[in-house]
């Protein structure tokens, strides 16, 4: 039992340690992805914003070089002689213009700057062909009043854009193709990003046309990443994407990347380590799963208290559950809550009052039962011998005494035949007190005056004892007024007689005996209480003095029958005799009988003596 009661306990902690831990994961993991959700929400938002704010700068940088174009274009048509002042026009490096069959109609040269530089024109263009640039621009235009801008650096020292766009003013019908070649310097300086994050654009031929990483080399102007740069050919015009990026031998990227709306593709990204955006994460990871376990120990700590709390009355239970198998009904558990335990219990403790009560109830029933089984055994067998005895004792006695007569001249004769008539008396006497205590001899009973009862009884034998230096001391309810119950003179006379001389035994030579009788009104009962002051009973004398030939006095001087016929005669007067003895110091025996009420009997007394 205390085993299962452990392992409950066990359960009751595993299971309720799991449902914490489970619980307590599932809290830290779906916070830690609403945290890193989160995050990612507002690096997008982040990223957004600068985005925005980066192509806004870039669009009406290169809007500043068109218009630059539309001015050229402008003076070129109202004055072919129109001759361009550099310092207006630093950042460009040549303008051509050309008209729709590719026949051109300005040229000019910064040679200013070239110059300053060392590069020539020529040089500036690489291997690329004018007329090839020239046809590009204008299928672009064909399909749409669109632009282009890219990378056109050929010395890293110098890099430079190319811009390609229309040019026309809205009189004419003659359309005309702007080409220039610009320092890309200034935009660079413009375009920054901040610490951690890459800016990157993506040029009109899907070429990196400016990176912010340290160091980048603007003539190196092939995407590295292929994966950045299928996104970036699948995005649509004006769309953008968030997306997580694993370049080639390097860390995780987040990148954001947004299409332009016009500049045929002209891209945008910007980049951040992942790292950068997990790091607070893992520290989060890292301090829950501390708290975690803090909260894990203290919650165990608790259960393991409560379980102890739950399981401790279950544990009395059991363990008084065993003494009761064992026939011991006396144990009762203490438990104070109030909740089903606490039923439990208290239904446990009314089982076990119950029970003892039962159990001592029974084994007053097997003793009365072994008691009586052995003096109705007692009672056949002194019935058989007393019957048989009888008669032949009578006709002794009767001899003995006619015999005594004949012989009153013949003295040592006549002494012989007295004490056989004595013993012979005795004799009898032994044998009717058998037969009375074998209740062959029903008395009849009568209404007596229980009062004047005693009062005769003490006056039979009060001689015999005041003579042996006993004191006699005599109370009587109502002042010796009558008391009435339903008895039989002789008997109760007899029932006297048997508990004065024991208590005369027990004092031997001094002592006092005391006498008296009690009347409960109220109960209507009458209580005769023998008092004396002699040696008393030990316990396992008291258990068996109402036994048949139960006796501690000598061989001829007990019958061991005087309190078995007394307890039969107050049976049958349907009273109670009580004992109370204490060794060496004395005894009472008391004995109640139902008593008709104190008026009633005088009543009747009245009645009688009118009568
Ligand atoms: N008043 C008493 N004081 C002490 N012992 C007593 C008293 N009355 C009875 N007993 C004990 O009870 C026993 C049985 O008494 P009883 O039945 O009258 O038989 P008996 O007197 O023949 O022994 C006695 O032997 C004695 O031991
Ligand atoms: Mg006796």
């Amino acid at each position: 039992m205390g085993d299962s009661l452990a392992s409950l306990r066990t359960k009751l902690i595993l299971v309720v340690a799991l449902i914490t831990i489970v619980s307590f994961v599932s809290v830290l993991v779906s916070n830690l992805r609403l945290v890193k959700a989160d995050k990612e929400e507002s690096l997008r938002q982040s990223n957004r914003q600068v985005s925005e704010l980066v192509a806004k700068f870039v669009i009406s940088q290169i809007g500043e070089y068109r218009r630059g174009l539309n001015y050229i274009y402008d003076s070129w048509s109202e004055n072919p002689e129109f001759a361009l002042q550099a310092e207006y026009f630093p950042d460009y490096a040549w303008v051509t213009i050309v008209d729709w069959t590719g026949k051109p109609v300005f040229e000019w040269e910064n040679t200013k700057a070239l110059q300053k530089s060392g590069i020539s024109s020529h040089k500036l263009l690489g291997k690329r062909n004018k007329d090839s640039l020239f046809s590009e621009v204008r299928q672009v235009l064909s399909k749409s009043d669109d632009w282009l801008f890219f990378n056109s650096t050929v010395d890293p020292l110098m890099p430079t854009f190319l811009l390609g766009s229309e040019v026309s003013s809205e009189t004419d019908d003659i359309r005309y193709v702007a080409l220039a070649e610009i320092f890309a310097d200034s935009l660079y300086k413009q375009v920054q990003s901040r610490d951690g994050q890459e800016l990157m654009l993506i040029d009109s031929h899907q070429n990196l046309l400016l990176s912010t990483r340290e160091g980048w080399d603007p003539s190196k102007i092939i995407l590295s990443d292929d994966q950045t740069l299928e996104i970036v050919k699948a995005l649509n015009v004006g769309e953008e994407r968030l997306e997580l990026i694993e370049p080639l031998q390097m860390e995780e990227q987040l990148s954001y990347m947004k299409k332009f709306k016009a500049g045929q593709g002209l891209t945008l990204i910007l980049q951040e380590p992942y790292k950068n955006l997990t790091a607070g994460h893992k520290k989060i990871q890292w301090q829950s799963g501390i708290v975690g376990l803090i909260v894990l120990i203290f919650v165990i700590n608790v259960i393991i208290f409560m379980a102890h709390r739950f399981t401790s009355p279950l544990r009395k239970l059991s363990d008084l559950m065993t003494l009761v198998g064992k026939g011991e009904f006396s144990g009762r558990v203490d438990v104070k809550s109030n909740d089903e335990v606490g039923k439990l219990a208290k239904g446990f403790n009314r089982m076990l009052h119950d029970l003892s009560e039962r159990d001592g109830e029974l084994n007053r029933a097997k003793q009365k039962l072994i008691q009586s089984e052995k003096m109705s055994a007692f009672g056949q067998m002194s019935a058989g011998i007393a019957h048989e005895v009888k008669n032949p004792l009578a006709g002794i006695l009767g001899y003995a005494q006619m015999a005594k007569k004949k012989l009153e001249d013949r003295p040592e004769v006549f002494n012989y035949m007295e004490i056989i008539e004595k013993e012979t008396t005795r004799c009898k006497e032994i044998v009717e007190n058998l037969m009375r205590f074998a209740r062959q001899e029903k008395a009849n009973l009568q209404k007596i005056d229980i009062n004047k009862a005693v009062q005769d009884s003490v006056r039979l034998v009060e001689h015999q004892i005041t003579v042996s230096g006993i004191k006699i001391v005599q109370v009587y309810a109502l002042e010796g007024k009558p008391i009435f119950v339903n008895g039989n003179m002789n008997q109760i006379q007899q029932v006297m007689l048997n508990l004065m001389l024991n208590a005369q035994h027990a004092m031997e030579s001094k002592g006092t005996l005391s006498v008296s009788t009690h009347f409960d009104e109220v109960h209507k009962q009458v209580m005769i209480m023998i008092s004396d002051t002699g040696c008393g009973m030990s316990a396992e004398v008291q258990a068996r003095i109402f036994e048949p030939f139960f006796t501690t006095k000598g061989v001829g001087k007990g019958t061991g029958l005087g309190l078995s016929v007394t307890i039969g005669i107050i049976k049958d007067h349907k009273g109670n005799i009580d004992v109370d003895s204490t060794e060496g110091k004395g005894t009472t025996f008391t004995i109640s009988l139902p008593a008709f009420g104190a008026d009633e009997g005088e009543a009747e007394t009245e009645e009688k003596k009118t009568a």
